[in-house]
């Protein structure tokens, strides 16, 4: 059974990470009808939209002035600025207007081999620019067939976040993406999300006391979509949703919004 958390006033959040998709004309039209359709609907979460580096700024001035949505890259370098040919710095992002960060994507930790280490430098990059962090951690389908994925997940955060101050840590959304769910259709049953955002969030009240654990915003992702949405959020733990596929789709996406 779901272990009874108080709630207290944790944020619920929806973010969309549209991933390497849409030309600047599929952007546009994308934010604009996500905004149409938030218009005028009383919405109980906080909405992000992350895309691609290129369209951040144009994506930044089209949601100003709209109350509860903001922007996220999806990455950003640990340095400041310097010789870093191709790379983004959290300086940068801060100076046109972006206030998340995506950190630890699954797929930045396979493809970039992004390691633990690693992401706890470009965390204290995102803090030490006033940005908000959006840390991805989850674990392989190999490690959930043998029932590790607690030790698995909990060393992610251990690593990469366990440093931080507890402002900084009060400031921070995590995001559990099991590997095995991503982009498989493959999701995790709300009990299987639920157990798991429940250990982290005892993970983080044993470091930092509970009434910062209380209050971060832990976040499912993997296959996410209108269809499970609610199911999903129900959990007491669940405190919203990473969307990959169906942010792309902005009826879908605002369906999962108003799932919460
Ligand atoms: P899907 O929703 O496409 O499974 O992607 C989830 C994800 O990786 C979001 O960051």
């Amino acid at each position: 059974m779901w272990s009874l958390q108080p709630q207290n006033m944790r944020k619920k959040i929806v973010a969309g990470n549209w991933k390497m998709n849409n030309d600047w004309q599929e952007a546009n039209t994308l934010t604009t009808q996500v905004l149409d359709l938030l218009k005028d609907r009383g919405i109980a979460a906080e909405v992000v939209i992350a895309p691609p580096y290129v369209h951040l700024e144009k994506v930044v001035s089209m949601v100003s002035g709209t109350n509860g949505v903001s922007v996220a890259a999806q990455n950003c370098h640990q340095e400041s600025s310097g010789a870093y040919t191709g790379e983004v710095s959290a300086a940068m992002l801060d100076s046109i207007g972006v206030q998340f960060v995506i950190l630890g994507h699954s797929e930045r930790r396979e493809y970039f081999k992004e390691s633990n280490e690693l992401l706890a430098q470009k965390v204290n990059a995102v803090f030490d620019h006033g940005l908000t962090p959006i840390f991805c951690c989850g674990e392989p389908l190999s490690i959930r067939e043998s029932n590790q994925q607690m030790e698995y997940v909990t060393h992610q955060l251990t690593a990469s976040l366990f440093h931080l101050e507890p402002a900084q840590i009060r400031q921070s959304v995590i995001a559990y993406e099991p590997i095995w769910a991503i982009g498989t259709g493959k999701t995790a049953s709300a009990e299987q999300a639920q157990e798991m955002h429940a250990g982290l969030r005892q993970h983080f009240e044993q470091k930092f006391g509970q009434e910062i654990a209380n209050n971060i915003p832990i976040l499912y992702g993997g296959s996410c979509k209108p269809s499970n949405a609610h199911e999903l959020f129900a959990g007491p733990d669940v405190d919203g949703g990473l969307i990959g596929g169906a942010s792309l789709n902005a009826e879908d996406f605002v369906a999962i919004v108003d799932s919460l």
